[in-house]
């Protein structure tokens, strides 16, 4: 049975959140201009897209870094796919950085082809689930549901950006149409330093030594809860409950732990792990 309720609608076989996009601007992507220095980060939520902003945000502006710029990263770089402050992308200054949770076949036909790169993070998906529950809390574009109900619409891809495993194996898959990076919310914990070198390389960023340390310093968990361009404390509040916590929750591997019961976690394993273990990708369970 299809979903459709009031917080989530049905675009070209995934999900979207009601009231922050429609169906026309989505239509509109596909001739969406690339620039060959684009940057796109692209996620399936509550995979680390935030400290990912954060980090691209730190690498590309010297301001951000020192904190001597007040600019948020949701405003550093925009989302495409909910254009939430009606950014004018053509008019942006290159190289633009941009976020998205588009599925590879949603994507602007210039991406596709190649054109400007792609960083896609991606992570365990029991922790996915745990986060998108405590998230579904926090803000008031997602209904708030029992646990054991949001599982079963997770393990069926009724959740924005529709099925995680076809969103993943679709972007693995189709690695070879972009310019492409992948990297794991887990390997990112696991060595800040390493990931953002891999992400400066990949880009073609020279940083030196105190830059990239600087960039480190600033994209731990702990630091970026109290940093206000990159927790969502400003963002409006239709979107989100700023009495009910915070954006930055936790930040850790293996959340799921806390949270699953061992029944549910053999019904996670039932429906997905045949699927993910096809992938060329591990995600490890702690740390
Ligand atoms: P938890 O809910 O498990 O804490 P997204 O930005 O894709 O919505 O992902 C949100 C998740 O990333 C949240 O996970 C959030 O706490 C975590 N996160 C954000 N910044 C982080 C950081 N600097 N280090 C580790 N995790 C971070």
């Amino acid at each position: 049975m299809e979903l459709s309720n009031e917080y989530l609608f049905k675009y070209k076989g995934t999900y979207f959140v009601s009231g922050i996009t429609t169906p026309d601007y989505l239509d509109t992507l596909e001739d969406f201009e690339i620039r060959d220095s684009d940057v796109f980060l692209v996620t399936y939520p509550k995979s680390g897209t935030v400290w990912t902003q954060n980090i691209l945000s730190l690498i590309y502006y010297e301001g951000h870094r020192n904190g001597t710029e007040e600019i948020e990263s949701v405003d550093r770089m925009p989302w495409l796919d909910y254009n939430l402050r009606n950014v004018d992308f053509s008019k942006r200054e290159s190289p633009r950085l941009i976020a998205c949770h588009l599925p590879y076949y949603l994507v602007p036909k210039g991406l596709r082809n190649g054109k400007g790169k792609v960083i896609y993070v991606l992570r365990n998906p029991k922790d996915v689930l745990v986060s998108y529950y405590h998230f579904s809390k926090f803000t008031r574009t997602l209904e708030e549901i029992d646990f054991d109900v949001l599982m079963e619409r997770f393990l069926d891809g009724k959740v924005v950006a529709g099925s995680w495993l076809d969103h993943v194996e679709g972007w693995s898959a189709h690695r070879d149409d972009f310019n492409i990076l992948f990297l794991t919310y887990e390997e990112m914990k696991k060595d800040l330093r390493g990931s953002v070198l891999k992400i400066c390389n990949f880009l073609g960023k020279k940083l030196t030594e105190e830059e990239v340390d600087a960039v480190v310093d600033n994209a731990t968990f702990d630091k970026m809860k109290k940093d206000r361009r990159a927790n969502y404390e400003n963002m409006e509040s239709d979107i989100v409950d700023h009495t009910r916590g915070s954006f930055l929750r936790k930040g850790i591997v293996g959340d799921w732990k806390n949270t699953m019961t061992v029944a549910q976690n053999e019904r996670f394993d039932h429906v997905f792990k045949k699927r993910m273990e096809k992938l060329p990708f591990k995600f490890c369970d702690e740390l």
